[in-house]
């Protein structure tokens, strides 16, 4: 087993390049199965979700070439099976994109239960809502989805919640189908938009994505033949930002987009810190003295996302007065709090609430990672505690965040990845 060993604190201080995102390339994968061609994707993060995803297609018959670290060139023009098993769909979420995919491609698809970071009930309806909206017939039994069709015909689908996967499974889904499909109170997320610009530069005609209103119109094929690169994950960016506020430092975060961190960077300049957007790609943020304490509700995009929430959690752990976090996409989100008391923090999570009672300082003990960004909060938490915080769990991590350790070395922490 391996675990983190993280000697703290030290302020994070340099430069650090942000990585292609992973919610993006885990969906992009998959819909490479729409195209009868070839095409290479760019800014791939090297991540285990997008290795598993890149096994997954080689499963179903498509040739992968690796260009380099972050680059490979998909050839999806013969695919033999629309069957993902369990064993490699059950490693994590996006998995339920190989569904849209081929259910769009072959008018079938047989995909093990989907897995993933467990952060409290994960339901699909909405996705099963709008394959049968298409036509298609959907079966759950045996750890199985099954989803089949004759033809898929484009209809108007509301969704009845704002759900990132549905958006874009059934996005997925209509691009081959015949007709137009509109998908309404869709989810606006910059990896929605970015899925839907892959799709058109391989010859789909998507327009609206980013909005609530999708409108896809059906082609015959996506001819490929074209070069895409993953945008950058905003996330990771946050992720860095939240951490060089939580450690009292000063950091250019290279190569991301500003404008999808607009959510996070109001709250860090509501606590006293400071960021400067320098070209729209490049962001400085720095922090001078301890953060005030700011109240958080997590909501689909352009709200604050979730998936920094555990991260502004350190945050306000050690923040000036009583903070409050809302949680309100996942009921079992803060399960890190438990993690961050061992630490010294004061946290008191209730339902979807969380009040974080800020203390001076954290200080280093054990702790486990329960999901993927629960661990990027507790490498931070170990940045800023005094002494040695070990981190365990790490493949939660691995799933998503490249180089992690590698990038904060260069900032200046001490980290360092062993083998018990
Ligand atoms: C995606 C992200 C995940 C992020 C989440 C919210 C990927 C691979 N994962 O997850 O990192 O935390 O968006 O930004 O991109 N819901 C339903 N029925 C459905 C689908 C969803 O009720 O059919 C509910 C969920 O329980 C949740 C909310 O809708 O409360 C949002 O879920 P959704 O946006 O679908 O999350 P994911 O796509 O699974």
């Amino acid at each position: 087993m391996e675990k983190l060993i993280i000697t703290g604190p030290t302020p994070l201080k340099g430069e650090v390049k942000i990585s292609g995102a992973k919610n993006a390339a885990v969906a992009i994968l998959p819909a490479t199965l729409l195209i009868d061609g070839i095409c290479t994707i760019d800014n791939l993060p090297n991540i285990s979700d997008v290795k598993i995803s890149c096994n997954i297609l080689e499963s179903l018959g498509a040739k992968i070439t690796r260009n380099n670290e972050n680059s490979i060139t998909i050839d999806t023009t013969n695919i033999s099976s629309t069957f993902a098993p369990l064993d490699m769909t059950s490693k994590f979420r996006a998995s339920y994109y190989l569904i849209g995919s081929l259910l769009s491609r072959c008018k079938h698809a047989q995909v093990g239960m989907p897995g993933g970071c467990k952060l409290g009930a994960r339901p699909i309806d909405q996705h099963i809502k709008g394959f049968e909206a298409l036509g298609a017939t959907v079966d759950i039994s045996s750890g199985k989805i099954t989803a089949s069709a004759d033809d898929l015909i484009g209809t108007s689908i509301y969704m009845d919640i704002v759900s990132v996967g549905a958006t874009i499974n059934v996005m997925l889904a209509s691009v081959l189908a015949k007709g137009t499909t509109i998908i309404e109170n869709a989810a606006k997320e910059p990896h929605i938009v970015d899925v839907a610009n892959f799709l058109n530069t391989m010859g789909a005609d998507i327009r609206g994505a980013g909005t609530d209103v999708i409108k896809i119109n059906g082609v015959e094929k996506l001819p490929g033949n074209s070069t895409y690169s993953v945008v950058p994950d905003q996330i990771e960016a946050g992720t860095f930002m939240l951490a060089c506020v939580a450690s009292r430092g000063d950091l250019l975060i290279k190569k991301c987009i500003s404008k999808h961190l607009e959510p996070v960077t109001a709250k860090i300049v509501e606590m006293g810190a400071n960021v400067e957007d320098i070209d729209g790609e490049n962001i400085h943020v720095w922090c001078d003295a301890r953060p005030t304490n700011v109240n958080i509700k997590t909501l689909p995009y352009p709200g604050f996302p979730t998936d920094l929430q555990p991260q502004m959690g350190v945050v306000l752990s050690t923040a000036n007065g009583t903070s409050i976090i809302n949680e309100s996409i996942w009921e079992s989100r803060f399960q890190y709090t438990a993690e961050l008391n061992k630490m010294g923090a004061k946290i008191t999570a209730q339902g979807k609430s969380a009040f974080f009672e800020g203390v001076e300082k954290l200080s280093a003990a054990p702790v486990y990672a329960t999901d993927l960004r629960a661990g990027a909060a507790l490498i931070i938490a170990g940045i800023i505690a005094e002494g040695q915080t070990e981190v365990y769990n790490l493949e939660h991590i691995d799933r998503g965040y490249e180089n992690i350790e590698e990038k904060f070395r260069k900032l200046g922490a001490k980290i360092e990845r062993v083998e018990e």
